[in-house]
């Protein structure tokens, strides 16, 4: 898992992590009430008249932030970050909540609509919200290059129009590495009306902790072996709670969709269903076109998404296992009951993903490494400039390599999807796992104008240097960010 050499471990990392504190540094921006997200509802169709809407589908396992807002076109909602405490393993234990949880409670919304959230910081440290995997502006992103971090006792109102369906999460994106460990983290689950319509959606949010002996959430080590292989938590969590409590019923001939995060530091989860039927029929950027049967383990990156159908075909127990190396690990079970209805068949609707194939314009290469005891991003330690501008529009085939010896890398793109070179099936992504040695080849849609965090998912090796920034120029010549955001990076 990590290499010989890796383990002379830097103290250098600490002095690393002070350098690499960019954010912050801009004036008081103020949030842009006109600010929306460029060519939001686009791809909707543009229909001339307000399309039909049905309910969107409960959501099991989430409690939801609250829409104060009466206008249908609007989700209006409160969100505040405090310390708080939590039950785990039998005992109360110093946490960070959202509205008083772990996790957060889901944002729930429809394509189109604006979503309002007054956000206020309890904490005592300053924080940002980062919306991962919406296409959102810049300005909204939570970016702390752009977002002049919210100061305790401070408020920020983020404001932005929801681009498409799929499952997202949010979570701080200021000392991430610390924050997110200690329960800042929630679900964002965007329902379409054209989403196939299931018996039941389950959300499953699932992390890992890592205590200590008090079993309280161990201090942040960013010099030792957390820096080199980001920190794997011991205790699994799914929903916030140990996941062996994570259980359910349901009734043979159910079929449900569960849309499951990682939302561990470093962990990527190798997921499998056992004693149910299962496809996969979403990732981070929506639907597939086509379904594909889920047989055996896929992973999923840290950041990333997975939405499951899962069919109880027979009575007994179906469960969702992670694999912590090659032992199994619970994170979620349901009880079937036996019951006379035969497996409800499903005729998949016509997909249209979020965006169409094109022919790519031009490449790029990023390379993932530890050079002199450091992480960087093609040779440099959290560079400062972008390490590409392209102008709005731009398909950019992407070769991204790990040189760095042992370790694999979560690349998360802030703001636009890509697709990986020869994936079956045709997914869109913000977050791909890269190998040892890599090469993986994506092409990313660079649709969305602005200043993007390019980054290591792996959120120490983020807070240590695997950082970096794309620049999507819009057709003026300007990026939102550089244009409104008002920061000096
Ligand atoms: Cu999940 Cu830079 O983000
Ligand atoms: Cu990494």
């Amino acid at each position: 898992m990590l290499s010989a050499r890796a383990l002379t471990v830097p103290s250098l990392f600490l002095a690393t992590l002070l350098a690499a504190a960019c954010g912050g540094g801009g004036g008081g921006s103020t949030p842009d009430p006109d600010a929306s997200a460029p060519d939001a509802g686009a791809g909707e169709g543009g229909d001339a008249g307000p399309r039909e809407r049905r309910p969107l589908a409960a959501l099991w396992g989430a409690p939801l932030l609250v829409d104060e807002n009466p206008d249908p076109n609007v989700v209006e909602v409160r969100l505040e970050a405090a310390v708080g405490r939590a039950t785990f393993d039998d005992k109360e234990i110093d946490v960070y909540t959202y509205n008083g949880m772990v996790p957060g409670p889901t944002l729930q919304a429809r394509p189109g609509q604006k979503v309002i959230v007054h956000f206020t910081n309890k904490l005592t440290e300053a924080t940002t919200v980062h919306w991962h995997g919406l296409r959102i502006s810049d300005k909204m992103d939570g970016s702390p290059a752009i977002q002049a971090p919210v100061q305790p006792g401070a408020s920020f109102t983020y404001e932005f129009v929801v681009p498409e369906a799929a499952t997202f999460w949010y979570h701080p994106h200021v000392n991430t590495h610390d924050q997110l460990e200690r329960g800042l983290y929630g679900a964002i689950v965007i329902q379409d009306d054209l989403d196939p319509l299931y018996d039941l959606e389950r959300v499953l949010t699932l992390d890992d902790v890592l205590l200590d002996a008090n079993g309280a959430i161990a201090p942040v080590n960013l010099s030792g072996l957390d820096a080199l292989t980001g920190r794997w938590g011991k205790h699994f969590l799914t929903n916030g709670k140990k996941a062996s409590l994570a259980r359910a019923q349901a009734k043979k001939g159910q079929v449900e969709r569960w849309r499951i995060t990682n939302v561990a530091n470093a962990r990527k989860m190798p997921l499998e269903i056992v004693g149910a039927r299962a496809r996969l029929i979403a990732t981070d950027g929506g639907l597939l076109a086509r379904p594909m049967d889920l047989t055996g383990r896929r992973t999923l990156p840290v950041g990333g998404r997975m939405d499951l159908e899962v069919s109880y075909d027979t009575p007994g127990q179906a469960r969702l296992q992670m694999y912590d190396a090659d032992v199994p690990v619970t994170m979620f079970a349901v009880d079937v009951a036996d019951a006379p209805e035969a497996p409800r068949a499903f005729t998949w609707p016509t997909i249209k993903p979020a965006i169409e194939g094109r022919p790519v314009s031009s490449n790029f290469e990023m390379t993932f490494d530890f050079q002199q005891n450091q992480w960087t991003i093609n040779g440099a330690v959290s560079p400062m400039a972008p390490i590409l501008t392209v102008p709005k529009g731009s398909t950019v085939q992407m070769r991204l390599r790990n040189t760095g010896g042992g370790v694999e890398h979560p690349f998360h793109l802030h703001g636009q999807f890509f697709r990986i070179v020869g994936d079956p099936t045709n997914a869109l992504l913000d977050t791909v796992q890269v190998p040892d040695r890599g090469p993986v080849d994506i092409v990313a849609y660079l649709d969305n104008p602005g200043m993007w965090m390019a980054h290591c998912h792996i959120l120490e090796h983020a807070a240590v240097g695997m950082m970096s920034e794309i620049e999507v120029l819009d057709t003026n010549g300007a990026s939102q960010g550089g244009a409104g955001g008002g920061h000096g990076h």
